[in-house]
């Protein structure tokens, strides 16, 4: 089939490359010259695993193509999929703007029948508006449809979750159109489940908020095990063999971030109130996630006191790991509050420094290894849990360091090592590591 991906995103760029991978003509469209101008080069303009390769081979067998041109994208093909981005608003609601001029875009080159497919998160109801924009612009009396067929990929094995999705919906206005579709992903024999536009638009949203329901969820049963110097880890782990509860997404830590969940739980609460139906769950959900970073801050300066002159090591910068996204990144919050207040900082991240230099204070180190940056530290923090700080010889570390003290905002260490190496550690929700003179971070409570 000929595919138009405009957008080559983090989700318009996989997309594209999975389809080019299973045989289709694909033709992906972005107005950053710079971006396609790389990406014909097969220079990835962010990091994905396995991408750069499937790229490769598709634009050296041609079935991949990049081109800032949206007309020619447009011409050529018979499925077109709007993946531009779709952030949030002041108000928290979706900012539809580059949807919108997509759409008109598109409007402008169609010359036959195409059905234009919604990629993009966006809310409920903007199929109707991508079918209003279309009308309203197209230059001929040409028919279209307009699907919706969300994506549930994520930053850091995405390739993977395209290819083995745990499903594919796609919402159309009649089962001839979503049949088109479906053959599209037919080679990858995933479940698939056909409904109309606004329950597909509504899967997305829906899905994304109950994940971060989960997220804020453990989160609060955390600080609950702190007070009682219970294991998050455990009580999580006894949780998820439930499998009407499931394991996935009960990692309690800094809350979550990234481009996706703190806008999509932000919008559904938006259109929540749209309709008059609010959403108490989701507005608490929002709250837990926020005050995860001032909670874990409050005892960061509770332990370490003087935060002017202090110096911090840094393992992990990225909001998850297998990504170099910044955005919504806690270390970002993190460093430039601790920061204001004096403190210094040599940081390490496998992927992500670059994309973080431009969003963190001038002053801040970088380190060529996860080593280096406890050279006089008086404190670690750890922001992503990357696999290969899992691996490291934290002894080496702790003979660097000014004060042994790791504070982990991901859990990655078990609680005995730590003891055994003789660290003060500090983790979430599990009890505290700490040197008999510092006073504990939660007063115990007698249960
Ligand atoms: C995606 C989805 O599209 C978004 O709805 C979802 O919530 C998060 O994931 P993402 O791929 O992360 O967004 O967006 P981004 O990395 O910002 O890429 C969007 C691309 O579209 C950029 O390369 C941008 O240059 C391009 N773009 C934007 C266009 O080509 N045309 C435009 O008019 C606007
Ligand atoms: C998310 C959705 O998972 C995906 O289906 C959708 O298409 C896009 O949004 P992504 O944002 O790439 O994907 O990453 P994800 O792995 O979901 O993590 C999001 C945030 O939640 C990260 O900050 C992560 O650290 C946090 N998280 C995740 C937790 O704090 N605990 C968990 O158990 C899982």
């Amino acid at each position: 089939m000929n595919v138009c991906v405009i957008g080559t995103g983090y989700v318009g760029l996989v997309t594209g490359a999975v389809f080019a991978d299973l045989g289709n003509d694909v033709v992906c469209v972005d107005n950053n010259e710079e971006k396609v101008e790389k990406l014909k080069n097969c220079i990835m303009p962010i990091y994905e695993p396995g991408l750069e390769e499937m790229v490769r081979r598709n634009l050296e067998d041609g079935r991949i193509s990049f081109t800032t041109n949206t007309g020619e994208g447009v011409r050529r093909s018979d499925v077109v999929f709007i993946a531009v981005g779709t952030p949030a608003a002041d108000d928290g609601s979706t900012d539809l703007s580059y949807v919108e001029t997509v759409a008109r875009e598109i409007a402008q080159h169609i010359d036959r029948y195409k059905i234009v497919v919604n990629k993009s998160t966006v809310p409920p109801g903007t199929g109707d508006f991508v079918r209003s924009i279309l009308e309203a612009n197209k230059r001929r009396r040409i028919d279209f449809d307009v699907v919706s067929n969300p994506e549930f990929l994520k930053e850091g094995s995405a390739i993977k979750d395209s290819l083995e999705p745990d499903r594919i919906v796609i919402g159309a206005p009649c089962q001839n159109v979503a049949m088109s579709l479906l053959e599209l992903y037919a080679p990858l024999e995933a479940p698939m489940l056909i409904t109309d536009v606004y329950s597909a638009e509504m899967i997305k949203y829906a899905s994304n908020a109950f994940l971060a329901t989960k997220i804020s969820f453990i989160n609060s049963v955390a600080n609950i095990c702190e007070a009682i110097g219970a294991d998050v880890t455990l009580v999580a782990k006894g949780m998820g063999s439930d499998k009407r509860i499931g394991k996935e997404f009960l990692m309690a830590g800094l809350g979550y971030g990234g481009s996706c969940f703190p806008k999509d739980t932000l919008s559904m609460i938006h259109t929540a109130r749209k309709f008059q139906q609010p959403f108490p769950i989701l507005d608490a959900v929002v709250e837990t996630n926020e005050d995860r970073v001032p909670r874990f801050l409050e005892r960061i300066r509770a332990i370490v006191g003087d935060l002017k002159d202090k110096r911090f090591g840094v393992l992990g910068l990225a909001f998850k790991p297998d990504t170099d996204d910044m955005r919504d990144a806690k270390s970002v919050e993190i460093i430039n509050s601790l920061a204001e207040a004096g403190a210094k900082f040599r940081c390490y991240d496998p992927i992500a420094m670059e994309n973080a230099k431009p969003l963190l204070p001038d002053d801040v180190e970088y380190a060529s290894n996860p080593y280096e940056v406890a050279e006089d530290a008086d404190a670690i923090i750890i922001m992503t849990e990357w696999k290969e700080f899992r691996g490291l010889k934290l002894e080496n570390m702790r003979d660097k360091m000014r004060r042994p003290l790791i504070f982990d905002g991901r859990n990655i260490y078990p609680l005995d090592r730590m003891e055994r190496l003789g660290f003060e550690y500090v983790s979430i929700g599990r009890k505290a590591l700490l040197a008999q003179a510092t006073a504990p971070v939660v007063a115990p409570v007698t249960v």
